[in-house]
């Protein structure tokens, strides 16, 4: 493709984009920045850190809560690290969470409390890897960065035809890509991409007769874009086993445990319980009590992992001492501030 065909691509997606952008929290209107309006990068980052593996529906309303209880990047950077934890709860990955404090701290310690304006030194914050540099130095500061996720390499493999399954198209994906980021407008161009891949291009059904890059769509012109892109089989995921002991004390305090730093759901609070294995777990209570057994267990899947946690309740006398975890007064405990699984188990004893 000639260098002048592939501005003139570029320049048809933002004219499309100009009038479907989608409205999101995080993103300064391309009529906007147009007028001269710059985006926050600390909303930018946020917004992208965030968004690593979760949707946008999903991602709206902790990104309004956080950038509300947080408005700029010196103030997270003061916050307590079970303010942040709790109030990430629910939306996974939790070493995101962890790394966002650590990345706003380096910002506020490091940097003054300004977000580096280059990509290296972006990369060089803990936590940003390369798409969340690209994405930062587009969107933030209209670096001509080719800002590559799941969407824009569905985009990537339909519009050049390429059945070389993923992750091993990755490079060739993003060879595609890099080619189309255009000097003019890269901020809303690497916005456009997304949202193309997003409400038009979209893994099922797409709505081709509304796509702006449908002539130049080699998918399209052979008819194979709803089958790609390929990707390799997926490795069927195992279900470990474990027990959650959810102990409530008479005064109707909980007993909870912070996770290690490190690992699954790591920093976060949760029930004490056994390890997570394919083999039936061994039982370690974590208080001596009487237990009971609820007849259901508490299904949670993580990215390798299906879950099953059997629930043990107990209810124990106000002077009895825990080995593990540390009770929490029932007007501190929220259940909103417990991950997804631990919040499920917790459900299963109220019904
Ligand atoms: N997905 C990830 N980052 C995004 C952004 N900035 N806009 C739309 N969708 C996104």
């Amino acid at each position: 493709m000639s260098a002048t065909r592939d501005t003139a691509q570029a320049a048809d997606l933002l004219t499309w984009y100009d009038r479907h952008a989608r409205d999101l929290p995080w993103r300064v209107s391309p009529a906007a920045r147009a007028a001269g309006v710059r985006p926050d990068p600390y909303r930018v980052w946020m917004s992208e850190i965030m968004l690593q593996q979760t949707t946008v529906a999903a991602v709206k309303s902790y990104f309004e809560a956080f950038t509300a209880r947080w408005p700029t990047v010196s103030e997270l950077a003061a916050a307590e690290d079970a303010d942040v934890m709790a109030a990430w709860a629910g939306l996974g990955y939790y070493a995101r969470a962890r790394n966002l404090l650590k990345c706003a701290r380096a910002v506020a310690d490091e940097h003054g409390g300004v977000f580096p304006q280059t990509l290296e030194g972006l990369r060089a914050l803990p936590g940003v890897g390369p798409y969340t540099a690209a994405a930062v130095a587009a969107i933030a500061f209209d670096l001509p960065e080719t800002v590559v996720d799941g969407n824009v390499e569905r985009v990537m493999a339909r519009l050049h035809d390429e059945h070389m399954p993923l992750p091993q198209s990755k490079p060739v994906l993003t060879g595609y890509a890099a080619v189309l980021t255009p000097q003019e407008r890269p901020g809303d161009y690497a916005q456009a991409v997304m949202d193309l891949g997003a409400t038009i291009c979209t893994p099922r059904n797409p709505a081709c007769g509304l796509c702006p890059w449908r002539s130049a769509c080699a998918g399209w012109d052979r008819g194979t874009q709803a089958e790609l892109p390929k990707k390799a089989p997926k490795k069927r995921k195992p279900t470990r086993h474990g027990i959650a002991y959810l102990v409530k004390r008479v005064d109707g305090a909980w007993l909870l445990e912070r996770r290690p730093d490190s690992g699954l759901l790591g920093g976060m609070l949760g029930w004490p319980g056994s390890e997570w294995s394919e083999e039936a777990p061994a039982d370690m209570p974590p208080i001596r009590a009487e237990w009971k057994t609820l007849n259901v267990e508490a299904r949670h899947t993580f990215t390798h992992f299906h879950l099953c946690l059997t629930v043990k309740t107990a209810l124990v006398p106000m002077e009895r001492q825990p080995e593990r975890g540390t009770f929490v007064a029932p007007e501190v405990f929220d259940p909103e501030d417990l991950p997804t699984v631990m919040r499920k188990a917790f459900t299963l004893t109220s019904s």
